[in-house]
């Protein structure tokens, strides 16, 4: 498993102490290419943090804003299967951009992490990987809730 870098990073220049939004990361996956294609595989507590008890996927984005919210305790995996897509991460400190393009890696997200969803290209498809079944009580749908608990 090979971890790269942050794409963009728009934290203020000073603020240096290390911050959640720094457990947030792309993961490559592991592919086999062929003359018949790519093949992605991802191994749950083995290739990603976290073992898998949800999986569901956006797609016919229409341009509005998927997102909006944080979670308590949920960590995820978002993958951009078809297409592209711009993940703003912000842990309240710090803001992170990441726009994920391609089917062979993958953003973990891990909890207490604000997240939208924009830019998708035509055709995208969001696939995300999670860690808990849903639960609503999980969710901090207003920022300043958010930002309060942390
Ligand atoms: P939401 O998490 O707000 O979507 P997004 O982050 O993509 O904007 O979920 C949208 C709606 O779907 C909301 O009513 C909750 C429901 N939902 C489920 O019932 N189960 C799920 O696993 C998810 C992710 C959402």
């Amino acid at each position: 498993m090979m971890l790269s870098t942050q794409k963009i990073d728009v934290g203020l220049a000073h603020d240096k102490q290390p911050s959640r939004i720094d457990a947030c990361r792309l993961i490559s996956l592991w592919n086999i290419t062929d003359e018949r294609g790519s093949l992605a595989v991802i191994e749950a507590a083995k290739d990603i943090p976290f073992e898998v008890r949800r999986v569901y996927y956006l797609y016919d984005f229409t341009g509005l804003r998927r997102g909006g919210h944080a979670h308590r305790s949920l960590q995820q995996l978002f993958i951009a299967v078809a297409g592209s897509f711009d993940v703003i991460l912000d842990d309240g400190r710090r803001k992170k951009a990441v726009r994920l393009t391609n089917a062979n890696e993958g953003l973990y997200v891990c909890p207490m992490i604000w997240r939208e969803i924009v830019n998708p290209g035509p055709g995208s498809v969001c696939l995300v990987l999670a860690s808990t079944h849903y639960d609503e009580k999980d969710y901090f749908r207003s920022y300043e809730q958010f930002v309060a608990a942390l």
